[in-house]
């Protein structure tokens, strides 16, 4: 099975492209390598025949050109600008990327296969974020895919777009998409924009880390290899026309988030003295929890990580990958994003 997987340079994409090979699916990734100039897959071009990367971006105008050309059995779109933070300082990029993207291909798609140029059974999965449902309260249930669509920042209100112009192509043509959401993700390759790898690294080099407001924010962490087994149980039995949410059952205050992480990599040491308080993020959402039943039932999907298990790999991993982030961290756009945000 040919799958074509968009933005596979970026975190999740990188990860799902990692479980797709080990699960035998022959993969083509595209990125337009706007996150990082640093391109993850030297070790897959040189160990898979089963892999190809091109440089493309999602709103390129050949690009039905080369879904057509390659005859994908699925698409799977990672492609997105993912950071609330730079969706408040700058969104056009949001807006161009997340929805005309998004738009571009599932146009694309659909003309190809009202020509009947794409095998039967074509599927596109939407990779979607809970953020679309905005902020719960601390005694509001966790979020189901039949909670109300409440984005709050230019990103999630992107996210959102692309979610309900592909799901208008379902009812409208019958278009074969499926959307899945998730929670936070951490694990390996995440670059340290967010704020897990972002901490990691500030502790390695003996920096404080910036917690926006009180840290009392509470994010809901899945393990990126929980959500990427999610996404092939999607590829393989999720239904057309359906939301799947994906959630890791580990929610958690920032400030506890960032003291674990701590007391891992510096043990015993005071927590003072790796944190800093600074201002809040504007609009900043209280907290993020889903409800992954369907997800349990349906796709017979579970998270395997807790959060304390989770964690340790993932800090383990960066310890093993000073190169990696360091490679990242040196990088212009790096360098230019924290001057303009801290
Ligand atoms: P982030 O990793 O950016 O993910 P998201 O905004 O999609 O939830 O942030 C996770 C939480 O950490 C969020 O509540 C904002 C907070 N945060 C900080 O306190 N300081 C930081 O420097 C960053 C990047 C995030």
């Amino acid at each position: 099975m040919r799958i074509l997987v968009t933005g596979g340079n970026g975190f999740i994409g990188y990860n799902f492209i990692l479980m797709a090979l080990y699960n035998e699916y022959e993969v083509v990734s595209v990125d337009n390598l706007s996150v990082s100039s640093y391109k993850n897959d030297n070790e897959l071009i040189d160990t898979s025949d089963s892999y190809k990367f091109y440089e493309k971006d999602i709103r390129d105008d050949d690009l039905k050109t080369f879904i057509g050309d390659h005859k994908f059995n699925a698409i799977i779109n990672f492609a997105a600008q993912t950071h609330v933070d730079k969706s408040i300082y700058s969104d056009a990029e949001f807006i161009s990327s997340n929805i005309i993207g998004v738009h571009n291909m599932i146009a694309s798609v659909k003309d190809l296969l009202d020509k009947r140029s794409l095998p039967d059974n074509f599927k596109f999965i939407q990779i979607s974020t809970d953020e679309v449902y905005g902020s719960l309260s601390s005694n509001e249930d966790a979020f189901s895919e039949k909670s109300v669509i409440k984005p709050t920042n230019p990103y999630s209100a992107s996210k959102a777009s692309a979610d309900l112009l592909c799901m208008s192509y379902y009812k409208t043509h019958s278009f074969p998409v499926v959307v899945t959401r998730c929670s936070n993700n951490y694990g390996p390759y995440q670059y340290p924009e967010k704020l897990i790898p972002l901490a990691i690294q500030k502790i390695q080099n003996s920096n404080r880390i910036p917690i926006y407001g009180d840290g009392r924010q509470i994010r809901d962490w899945i393990h990126v290899e929980d959500h990427c087994r999610g996404i092939l149980r999607v590829l393989e039995s999720g239904h057309y026309g359906e939301i799947y949410n994906f959630g890791g059952y580990s929610e958690i205050e920032n400030i506890n988030c960032i003291k674990k992480i701590i007391n891992q990599i510096s043990p015993g040491e005071d927590y003072n003295n790796y944190i800093e308080y600074v201002k809040d993020r504007p609009g900043h959402d209280t907290r993020y929890a889903i409800n992954a039943n369907k997800s349990f039932e349906e796709l017979s999907w579970k998270p395997k990580y807790n959060f304390d298990e989770g964690i340790i790999q993932t800090v383990n991993w960066y310890k093993s990958n000073q190169e990696w982030l360091s490679n990242h961290c040196n990088s212009d756009t790096y360098l230019k994003w924290v001057e303009k945000n801290y």
